[in-house]
C-alpha cells in the first residue's frame, strides 16, 4: 500500500489523477471502477483536463459503479446510474453505454441477487477491472461495505449503516429518504481490480484513515483490506493524514 500525502485537496487530486492514469492498459480499452460521493470530483476533473489535452481517451472505455442503491428508479436523480452519467460519463467522456451499474431496481430479493450475481460475472466478461477508484465513509466503509463486512465478500445486496445513511441525507430532501439498502461490490470484488487508487480529503476521513492504513486488518474497518493489496495507492490531504504516525 502506497501512502501519498498532498498539501491540497486540490494536489490530492491531481495526484490520484496521475495514479489512475498510470495504471490504465497500454493497447487496449480501459476498465475503470467508479465511486460516486464527493471524494474523487476533483479527480474526475483532473482525468478530464487529461482528455482535454490528450493525455487520455475513455472514448471506449468500460466503467463500473462501485454500488447502486435498491428502490431507487434509474432514473432517479441520485440513483447512482445518473450521478455517474453526470459526474463522469459527461465529465470524461466514457460512453453511456459502457456504464455498468448494479441493478437496484429488483422486486424481490431473488431478482436483487441475481443482478449482484450478473454484476461480477460483467466485471469478469470485461476481463477485469484495470484501476478501481474508491472513497473511504468517515466509519471506514468502501464501496457500501459496511463495518463488520466479510473481507472476501462478492457483489450482493447489504443495509445501510445509519451513519451512512445521516451522511448521504445532503443529496435527498431528508434522511428518512435515503434508502434503507444497497447493492455494492465486495470487498473481494474489489480487491480483484489491478490497481486501487483511493482518495480522501479532509478532517472528518482522518480517523477511517487511520484505522484503514495504520490499524489491524480487520472486517471493522473494511478499508483496511486495502493493506493486503499489492498495488494500492493511497491519496490524501493533510487533513485526511492528520491521524497517521
Ligand atoms: C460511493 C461509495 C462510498 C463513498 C464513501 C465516501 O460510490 O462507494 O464508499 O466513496 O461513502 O463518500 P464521500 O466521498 O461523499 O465522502
Amino acid at each position: 500500500m502506497e501512502i501519498i500525502v498532498a498539501p491540497t485537496p486540490e494536489s490530492a487530486a491531481s495526484v490520484a489523477a496521475q495514479a489512475v492514469l498510470a495504471g490504465l492498459p497500454a493497447g487496449k480499452d480501459p476498465v475503470l471502477g467508479l465511486a460516486t460521493g464527493s471524494s474523487p470530483l476533483g479527480l474526475y476533473a483532473e482525468l478530464a483536463a487529461a482528455v482535454a489535452d490528450g493525455r487520455a481517451d475513455f472514448s471506449a472505455a468500460k466503467g463500473f459503479a462501485l454500488d447502486e442503491y435498491v428502490g431507487l428508479p434509474a432514473t432517479h436523480p441520485e440513483s447512482y446510474r445518473q450521478v455517474l452519467v453526470r459526474e463522469v460519463c459527461e465529465v470524461i467522456g466514457l460512453p453511456v453505454d459502457g456504464l455498468n451499474v448494479p441493478d437496484g431496481t429488483g422486486a424481490t430479493l431473488a431478482e436483487l441477487e441475481a443482478g449482484a450475481a450478473a454484476y461480477d460475472a460483467a466485471i469478469a466478461a470485461a476481463g477485469g477491472i484495470d484501476v478501481q477508484i474508491l472513497g473511504i465513509g468517515a466509519n471506514g466503509h468502501v464501496g457500501f461495505n459496511e463495518p463488520a463486512s466479510s473481507l472476501s465478500s462478492r457483489t450482493r445486496v447489504k443495509r445501510l449503516a445509519a451513519r451512512t445513511r445521516r451522511d448521504n441525507a445532503r443529496f435527498f430532501a431528508s434522511e428518512s429518504e435515503v434508502p434503507t439498502h444497497c447493492i455494492t461490490q465486495g470487498l473481494g470484488t474489489v480487491m480483484d481490480a489491478r490497481r486501487l487508487v483511493l482518495i480522501a480529503t479532509g478532517e472528518a476521513k482522518a480517523n477511517a484513515v487511520g484505522a484503514a492504513v495504520e490499524g489491524p486488518l480487520s472486517a471493522s474497518c473494511p478499508a483496511s483490506i486495502l493493506q493486503w493489496h499489492a498495488n494500492a495507492i493511497v491519496v490524501l490531504d493533510e487533513a485526511a493524514a492528520a491521524s497517521l504516525q
